[in-house]
């Protein structure tokens, strides 16, 4: 699946968004489509989109670079990424997956660069609001955990 639904996304306006864009109520079916947004309900997917922007990525271009500070939390909406750490071995992330939660949570540099393969949609929250959104939902803190968990026991699979 590289992208959402793309009937829904479409519908949303993925193929008119600008490059950084407001995130408004029309965007809650595609949201409704993300793993990570599941056990939330409409009222609390419109609370979501209100708080994020959508923004686009050239392919190959850096979205988030190693050892940056982090100062935003990013769901692919469309297109495919590569995460590359300092070591180890690169990943690739889908739509419907997230990145860059890392550097919010503990407040440490960027643990790995993150490059559009393709031409990538993304919808973005801010630190602040990120950091609320998980303290008023905890649903989403759950989904949350719950991959990072997942993504720990495949990293230490692969060393
Ligand atoms: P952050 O450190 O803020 O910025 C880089 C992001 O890449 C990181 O948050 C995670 O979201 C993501 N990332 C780092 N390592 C992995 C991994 N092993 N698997 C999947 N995603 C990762």
């Amino acid at each position: 699946m590289s992208q959402i639904a793309a009937g829904t996304a479409a519908a949303a306006g993925v193929s008119r968004a600008r490059d950084t864009d407001r995130m408004g109520r029309e965007w809650v079916d595609v949201l409704a489509e993300v793993p990570l947004f599941a056990n939330l309900s409409r009222r609390h997917l419109r609370h979501v989109a209100s708080v994020a922007r959508t923004r686009r990525f050239a392919s190959g271009s850096s979205i988030v670079r190693a050892g940056d500070a982090g100062s935003a939390f990013y769901v692919l909406i469309d297109g495919t990424v590569r995460v590359v750490p300092a070591s180890g071995r690169a990943r690739r992330l889908r739509a419907g997956d997230f990145f860059g939660e890392m550097a919010l949570f503990d407040e440490t540099p960027r643990s790995a660069s993150v490059v559009a393969d393709d031409e990538v949609l993304t919808m973005t929250i801010g630190r602040r609001a990120f950091s609320k959104l998980l303290k008023q939902e905890p649903a989403l803190a759950f989904e949350l955990l719950r991959t990072l968990a997942a993504r720990l026991r495949a990293a230490e699979k692969s060393v």
